[in-house]
C-alpha cells in the first residue's frame, strides 16, 4: 500500500473557511481539521463538568469496592449525567459534516469523553490506539459507514497525546507492514475548540501524552442508522431531559432508527407511510411513535 501525503487539512472556520475545500479535503484524506468551532470558555466549562462526571464515577467505584479510575479512560453517553451535553447536537459544523459523510440519517453511535493520561513509563506496552488501527474494525473497506468527530478541549500538541494519519488510508485495503509507513503519517495538532473529523476505516495511531497533565477529548461517533448505537439513548435518557430537545437531536439519538418491540408496532409501521423513514439503508427501520 502506498499513501500520498494527500490535500490541506486543516481549517479555520474563523479565518476563510472554504466548506467545500474542507468537505474535498476529508474525502481526498480521510481525515480533516477545523478550528475554531467551539469557544474557549466552552472548552474549560465542559472540562470542569467531565471532571465532575468523573469524581462521581470515581465514587462510585469506590463504593463498589472497584478500583478509582478503572475503567475510566471513556466516560460514555455523557448526557445522561448533565444535559449540557446536549448542546454538541446541535453544532452546525458537526452536523453538517455528519450529513455530508453519512447522508441526512446519520445517527449519534457514542459521546464520550477521552482521556489520555500522561505515560507512566518510557517502557510502558503500546496499547491497541498506539498502534495503527482504524476506529471502526466491525467492517472491512467501508468507508463512509462511521465518522468520528473529536473536540479538543485543551491544546492537542506533539508532546500529550497528538494523532498520526495516513492520508487516503480510508480508501486502501488491509495493509501489510504498517508500521512502516509511520514515515508517511501526518502529524495531527490542534487547538482548543478543534474539531478532528476522521472516517472509521482510516488508519491512524494516537501517541503516548509524554506530559505531567492528561489531555481530555470530547468525542462524538456518528454513524449510518444499521450499525446499532451503543446505548438505546431513547430508553437511557430521562424523559425530562428530552422534551425541549430539537427533532434534529432526537433523530440524532435515534429516535427515528428504532427497530419494532412488538409485533403490532411492526405492523403499523408497515401499513402506514408516514410511520417508515425512506432511503434508510434497512427494511427494520421505522419511526415508532410514543
Ligand atoms: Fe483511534
Amino acid at each position: 500500500m502506498t499513501v500520498s501525503k494527500g490535500l490541506k487539512y486543516r481549517f479555520d472556520l474563523s479565518d476563510g473557511f472554504c466548506r467545500e475545500d474542507f468537505q474535498d479535503s476529508l474525502s481526498e484524506n480521510g481525515f480533516a481539521v477545523l478550528e475554531s468551532v467551539i469557544s474557549k470558555e466552552l472548552c474549560a466549562d465542559t472540562l470542569l463538568r467531565i471532571e465532575k462526571i468523573a469524581e462521581q464515577l470515581n465514587s462510585e467505584h469506590r463504593k463498589l469496592g472497584l478500583p478509582a479510575d478503572s475503567g475510566l479512560a471513556f466516560i460514555p453517553a455523557l448526557m445522561s449525567f448533565d444535559p449540557h451535553f446536549f448542546q454538541f447536537l446541535e453544532i452546525p459544523e458537526l452536523l453538517e459534516t455528519a450529513e455530508f459523510w453519512l447522508g441526512k440519517d446519520g445517527i449519534l453511535r457514542n459521546q464520550f469523553a477521552q482521556f489520555v493520561e500522561p505515560q507512566k513509563s518510557e517502557h510502558e506496552e503500546r496499547l491497541i490506539f498506539h498502534r495503527f488501527h482504524r476506529n471502526f474494525r466491525h467492517l472491512l473497506d467501508a468507508p463512509k459507514v462511521c465518522l468520528d468527530s473529536t473536540l479538543v478541549l485543551s491544546d492537542m500538541t506533539e508532546r500529550n497525546g497528538c494523532i498520526y494519519m495516513l492520508p487516503g488510508s480510508h480508501k486502501c485495503g488491509l495493509p501489510r507492514g504498517i508500521e512502516e509507513l509511520q514515515s508517511q503519517a501526518v502529524e495531527i495538532t490542534a487547538k482548543a475548540g478543534s474539531a478532528i473529523f476522521l472516517d472509521g476505516m482510516t488508519w491512524h495511531r494516537e501517541e503516548h501524552n509524554f506530559t505531567d497533565e492528561k489531555l481530555v477529548l470530547l468525542n462524538h461517533q456518528f454513524t449510518r442508522p444499521i450499525i446499532k448505537q451503543y446505548f438505546d439513548f431513547p430508553r437511557l435518557l430521562p424523559e425530562s431531559s428530552l422534551s425541549n430537545l430539537p427533532e434534529r437531536s432526537k433523530e440524532l439519538l435515534g429516535f427515528n432508527s428504532r427497530v419494532p418491540s412488538t409485533l403490532s408496532e411492526f405492523f403499523m409501521g408497515a401499513s402506514s407511510e408516514a410511520l417508515r423513514r425512506k432511503n434508510c439503508g434497512t427494511e427494520s427501520h421505522w419511526v415508532l411513535q410514543s
